[in-house]
């Protein structure tokens, strides 16, 4: 017995010596060798390391024959081997397989770092004299008992192996687990016992390996990172669907993050008690944000309705019971006339107007609504309206061939736009963008006509504005394509434009 004492403690003692020696060289090398940051992986090889040297020091004060002696002995060999094949196992990761192993999913590397520990903790008991092999075959009792703890531990590692050799999904996916919203997110790791997701509430999700095998996944990035969105809008039975779908398309065409290819479609989806509901569907690219770009999709889609007269049928059984007398009517007219007249005597060239003038000007035109970042007037278009600027700001962009378009300038409340063409009768010269929600005052060529033909003095003043703003469209445009002459700003062939054109 002594004799079989002796020689395990020699084999340890030898064991021993090696484990310390490997143990001071890997450290030094990965101090060397490994980026400041990656230095705190060495941690946990140290505290072993440090545990061995206090065990080993403890064992002299013990007589080498007690059982105690042997107890120490084998932690000591089995603390100094984990941290050799801790650090050893670092050795090769960052250095040996440096190239490529970040390409290697972290579930490989758990597994083996896990074989790396069994493989010391048999060593140890081995070298302590304890036969595995005999206790693991002889011990039906231990072998149920090991089996049924690891089965959950297995089953997951299996699932991740196997989640890993299909790639369903992969690190920075976006995924739906269980068709939850909720539960959608990014993948930020895939390791030995799960999948950790980041949710878009910003709190990270640990799925077990085994559960996420079980359930539905939609992985949003795979096979493109193009996505179908919907939202479903209602109108009134009483509109027809085709001015819908045009309304719809046009504000979703709008609207930025909306890919234009493939673009975005308008289905006519069912009629129910509320109205007549449509199925919009759009793709974009950005999945975390499609909130943002259904909530922009449905901005639209209300001001295009609000511009149209089309009123969003309510969801509810409410019953509304207007009564409309004469004079509620009355005071809507005129608090409408009283903001046209404010926004107009806003404008320079009609100071020039009389007040029953302005007040026959205000009775002709409309207030209409445009969201943030809706495009108002389009470069090339045909157009023959005048907006003035009641509230908000907008930002007039000119394009030329090849160019990115440039803003020229912006414009806010009391500024006017669209003055050219409804002028002219030129095409758009620029597009005009809103900056912010604006309210505008828009006046129609037919009301316009009426003015300029009782105040023939205003076409100057308009000519005037007109020469500065096509100045300055042609500094940022200097190749048109169009014939100078056939542009000329002098006030004297504006001033003969105008009159050819409203026949005065
Ligand atoms: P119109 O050509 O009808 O449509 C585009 C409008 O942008 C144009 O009328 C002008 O009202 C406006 N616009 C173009 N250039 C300028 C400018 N330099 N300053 C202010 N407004 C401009």
């Amino acid at each position: 017995m002594e004799e079989l004492l002796s020689v395990v403690l020699s084999t340890q003692h030898s064991l021993n010596g090696f484990g310390f020696v490997g143990v001071f060289t890997l450290l030094g090398v990965l101090q060397l060798i490994l980026p400041e940051p990656d230095r705190k992986l060495l941690r946990v090889p140290l505290v072993l390391f440090a545990g061995y040297m206090i065990v080993s020091a403890g064992l002299l004060l013990v007589s080498k024959e007690t059982n105690i002696y042997l107890l120490g002995s084998s932690t000591a060999l089995l603390l100094v081997l984990l941290s050799f094949g801790r650090l050893s196992f670092l050795l090769v990761q960052r250095v040996a397989l440096r190239t490529w192993w970040s390409a290697v999913p972290k579930i490989f590397l758990d597994i083996i770092q896990g074989l790396v520990y069994v493989v010391v903790l048999m060593v140890t008991l081995r070298t302590a004299g304890v036969e595995l092999d005999s206790i693991l075959t002889t011990s039906a009792v231990l072998t149920g008992v090991i089996g049924l703890s690891l089965q959950e531990t297995l089953g997951n590692i299996f699932a991740g192996l196997s989640l890993q050799a299909q790639r369903p999904f992969e690190i920075d996916d976006w995924v739906e687990v269980d068709q939850r919203p909720n539960l959608s997110g990014t993948i930020v790791e895939i390791n030995w016992r799960a999948t950790r997701i980041l949710t878009d509430d910003g709190i990270e999700l640990v799925v077990p390996n085994g559960a996420l095998a079980k359930v539905p996944l939609h992985n949003h990035t795979k096979p493109t990172p193009r996505t179908r969105r919907s939202i479903y809008v209602r109108a009134p039975f009483e509109v027809p669907p085709s001015q819908v779908h045009l309304i719809v398309l046009a504000a979703l065409q709008d609207v930025s993050k909306i890919l234009s290819v493939p673009g975005p479609s308008v289905v006519t989806h069912k009629f129910d008690e509320y109205g007549v509901l449509y199925w919009c569907r759009f793709y974009c690219e950005t999945f975390h944000e499609r909130w943002d770009i259904e909530s922009a999709a449905r901005d639209r889609i209300w001001y295009g309705f609000r511009r149209a007269g089309i009123s969003i049928p309510y969801p509810t059984r409410v019953t509304h019971i207007q009564k409309h007398d004469a004079a509620d009517g009355e005071l809507a007219k005129q608090a409408h006339m009283r903001k046209c007249r404010q926004a107009l005597g806003q404008v320079d060239f009609l100071k020039l107007l009389s007040e029953e003038t302005l007040a026959q000007l205000a009775s002709n035109i409309e207030i209409r609504l445009h969201g943030r970042d809706e495009t108002i007037i389009r470069q090339g278009d045909v157009g023959d309206e005048l907006f003035i600027l009641h509230s908000g700001w907008v930002l007039v962009r000119v394009a030329r061939a090849g160019v990115r378009a440039a803003e020229v300038v912006r414009l806010g409340p009391g500024r006017f736009f669209g003055e050219m063409s409804l002028m002219t009768g030129e095409l758009r010269s620029a597009t005009v963008v809103a900056v912010t929600d604006c309210e505008l005052v828009v006046v129609g060529k037919a009301a316009f006509q009426e003015v300029l033909q009782s105040h023939a003095g205003i076409v100057e003043r308009i000519s005037h504005v007109l020469g500065e703003r096509k100045g300055e469209l042609e500094r940022h445009k200097p190749s048109t394509g169009i014939d100078s002459s056939q542009r000329g700003h002098g006030k004297e062939v504006l001033i003969e434009r105008i009159r050819r054109f409203f026949a005065l």
